[in-house]
This record gives C-alpha cells, structure tokens and sequence, in this order.
C-alpha cells in the first residue's frame, strides 16, 4: 500500500491543468503560480499569457520563464491619439489565441478589463477571476479605499467564476484579513497582495485536483451535501 506521500506525488503525476492567464499589470499573481510551477507544488501547465498591455511586466516575467505571450495591446501603435482598441477587436484576437493554446482554464490575474458576455461564453475554458475584496461586497475598483472608508472591520479578496455580470460570479474561494484603521490604502492593499499570492495557488490547485468542479458548480445540479458551501474560506491575517 503507498504512503501518504507516494499517493499525493502519483496523483500530481496525471496530466497538468493546461492554465492561460490573462493580465495588465505588474503579474506578481502570474509569478506565484510560475513558482509554484516549476517547484512542483502545482500540477499545471501555463500554456500561455495574454497581455492587453504591451509594456505589462507580467509579459517579461512570462518571457523569463519560457512562456508564450500574446499582447493585443488597447493603444493602436502609431496612433497619437492614444485610441483604444475597441474591446470586440481585443476579444477576438484573445479568442483565436486561446483555441489555438485550447487551455483547461483560463485566469485572470490582474486583467483590468471588462469582457462581454459573448466572449466569456465562447471561450473554451473556464475562467476565474481574482479580485480584491470580500464579494459580494466592492464589486469595481478602489475596493481598499471604500474598505477604510466603510470602517469595516474585515477585508480580503476573492476568487470566483466569470460571468457576463462584473465581478458576480459564483464565489469559490476567499482569504480573510482584520483592517487596521491606522493604515492607509496602500499597506491594506499590499498585506491583500499577499493573501492572493496563497489563496490564488490555493484554488488551482482544489480545481486541478477535483474538488472544486467549475462545470458541476456552473450547472443547476444540488451542491453535495457532504461538502462545504461555497465559498470556501481562509482565514490569513499577518
Ligand atoms: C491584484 O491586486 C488584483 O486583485 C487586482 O489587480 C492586482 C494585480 O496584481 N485585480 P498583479 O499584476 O498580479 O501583481
């Protein structure tokens, strides 16, 4: 019979979840799960990254590691203006970028764009979002700001399914922080952070190994009941 940790190495040993990450910033989320990649501790493969920020440093960061990248950046090269690239041009070079990848899962790490529903539906996988705050509750931008503001006393981010509806997707998982009403929006948003650098590996890898599965969570099927209710939550103060 295999010890606990022959039986936890031969079930990493099946196929790697195929992971395309969309971003527009600096990619410190991406980095994590690049990490977690190459140390073994996440069963997936990032078979792709889609910019929509051409000098994003999320882009070098997957460069650095070997990863494909795409960017279909908002501003039209050459254009003074400053025009954007309509977002029906953006979705339909990242469509053609993700069927040609065909990822089991799609992640939105720090993408700050809004996608219609065509486009969410079409895809061929999954998507996740993370955002910072405790959803329902922050839905948009700003949510350190509005969080110190309220004078709430708990704050966190969120990881949930993608839907047509901005930030309303069903909740999987959240990370949880006490507020510090002497700190400013900038250190909540920086102690956020690193919530989302555990809780984003977190939740690839319940996805990965079946526990959380987006289809059944999607469908109108009964939850288990031998399972918890959604979201799941952690409690990481620091
Ligand atoms: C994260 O704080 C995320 O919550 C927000 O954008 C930020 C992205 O950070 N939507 P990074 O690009 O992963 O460093």
């Amino acid at each position: 019979m295999p010890n606990i940790s022959q039986a936890q190495s031969s079930s990493f040993d099946s196929k790697p979840l195929k992971v395309a990450v969309l971003v527009s910033g600096s990619g410190s989320n991406l980095q994590v799960l690049i990490d977690a990649m190459q140390a073994g501790s996440l069963p997936i493969e990032i078979v792709g990254v889609i910019s929509n920020v051409k000098d994003a440093y999320a882009v070098t960061r997957a460069q650095q590691a070997n990863i494909k990248t795409a960017v279909f950046s908002h501003i039209t090269e050459g254009d003074k203006a400053g025009k954007r690239m309509g977002i029906k041009t953006f979705e339909r070079h990242a469509t053609a970028q993700l069927n040609e990848w065909q990822p089991d899962l799609i992640v939105l790490a720090g993408f700050m764009r809004v996608l219609s529903g065509d486009f969410i539906h079409s895809a061929p996988a999954p998507m996740i979002n993370l955002h910072p705050s405790l959803l329902p509750k922050y839905k948009g931008l700003d949510t350190h700001q509005r969080v110190l503001e309220s004078g709430d006393l708990y704050h966190g981010c969120s990881v949930h399914l993608v839907t047509a509806e901005l930030d309303a997707g069903q909740v999987l998982t959240q990370a949880m922080l006490g507020v510090n009403k002497q700190q400013t929006a900038e250190v909540l948003q920086s102690r956020v952070q690193q919530l989302e650098h555990q809780i984003l590996p977190w939740t690839i890898l319940l996805i990965a190994q079946g526990v959380l599965n987006l289809e059944q969570i999607n469908s109108d099927a009964k939850p288990s009941p031998y399972l918890p209710a959604l979201p799941l939550k952690l409690w990481l103060d620091n």
